[in-house]
């Protein structure tokens, strides 16, 4: 049986640049406390007139130019996002326009901080099936839209971005080699986007505008590190491996803590993992899409690393694949 391969990459940073010392101007915060407790010293802000489309475009167009791939070539989009412009259409139909994939079918995953690993598992299933010869996986979020930008102990957090990969079936070792989703709903209230219709139990916060994205943090602080450490365990033994075989971990960028954390527990060298919150915070989705393209180009990981992609979101939800290079 075929491979599924990550045969390219892409990725879309804002210009604008946030940075800690910015937002004490902002909340009652320090560049002390975020960069201590968090590891972030900046985020990318998306412009106001600068949508997730067009981080997702950006994002496509230029894993399509790596890859030497004309748009009109692409069978299949699927995009990770929780930020979509507007409830329809979805992100992945205004990809499709905006590169010419004509013949494509397109449609977006919501997994919050998972949806990555979400959409490249669920690419990887209509390869696999030989539904399609080829996947533009995308994931991209404007959390920034989401933000009270009143409440320190979520918006010195996130930032935005969006990041893409080209999926094709090879007859070669190397592709997805295992995959892990699990979804923990009995965890919903820990991070939730406050609406009208759901407004938060525990505060009155009449004077904010709906939609704002809650979250306990604490508590999702241990859920995890527990969730992504297992995850890490049982992806790793789906691919027959052990975890002295793995190259090079690509986490969720959410906290630095929690990666150190994942890496005691885990027992593997906290250099193993690959880290970039210090430059663009949590991306939500595009976090890990972002990390792995910069592993790639830094050459943290080349032909022949065993990858470990893993992350957790609101949901909550945790996802993990092992992937050769
Ligand atoms: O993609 C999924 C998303 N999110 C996560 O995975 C987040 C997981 N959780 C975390 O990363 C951490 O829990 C946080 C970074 C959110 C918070 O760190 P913490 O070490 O758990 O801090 P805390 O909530 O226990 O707060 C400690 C103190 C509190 O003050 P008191 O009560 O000790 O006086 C907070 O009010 O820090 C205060 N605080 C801040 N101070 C300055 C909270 N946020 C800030 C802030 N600046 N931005």
């Amino acid at each position: 049986m075929n491979n599924i391969a990550i045969s390219s990459l892409g990725h879309y940073l804002p210009k604008k640049i946030l940075t800690n010392a910015e937002l004490e101007k902002i909340v009652d915060t320090s560049d002390e406390w975020i960069t201590t407790r968090t590891g972030i010293k900046e985020r990318r802000i998306a412009l106001k007139d600068e949508n997730t489309s067009d981080m997702a475009i950006g994002a496509a167009k230029e894993a399509l130019k790596n890859a030497k791939l004309d748009g009109s070539k692409i069978e299949l989009i699927v995009v990770a996002t929780t930020t979509a412009d507007s409830c329809f259409p979805s992100v992945g139909n205004i990809v499709q326009d905006a590169i010419g994939a004509h013949h494509a079918a397109a449609f977006d995953v919501s997994a919050a901080c998972a949806g990555f690993l979400y959409a490249l598992t669920t690419a990887k299933q209509y390869l696999l099936s030989g539904m399609y010869k080829n996947a533009l996986v995308i994931a991209a979020d404007k959390f920034t839209n989401l933000l009270d930008w009143n409440d320190r102990q979520t918006c010195v957090l996130f930032g935005d971005g969006a990041g893409a990969v080209i999926l094709t079936p090879t007859k070669s070792k190397k592709g997805i080699i295992s995959d892990y989703l699990l979804s923990l709903g009995k965890y919903h209230q820990i991070m939730y986007v406050a609406t009208e219709k759901r407004k938060p139990l525990d505060k009155e916060k009449t004077e904010f505008h709906f939609p704002y994205a809650v979250m306990h943090g604490q508590e999702l602080f241990k859920v995890a590190v527990n969730s992504m450490a297992e995850a890490v365990e049982i992806v790793v033994e789906r691919a027959g491996m052990q975890m002295s075989d793995i190259d090079c971990v690509v986490p969720h960028q959410a906290n630095d803590r929690i990666i150190t954390a994942i890496a005691k527990k885990l027992k593997v060298p906290k250099e193993k993992f690959f880290i970039n919150i210090h430059k663009y915070g949590n991306m939500s989705a595009a976090s890990v899409a972002v990390a792995l393209y910069e592993a790639v180009e830094e050459k943290k990981i080349q032909k022949g690393s065993n990858v470990v992609l893993v992350t957790f979101g609101a949901g909550l939800v945790a996802a993990a694949n092992v992937v050769k290079f």
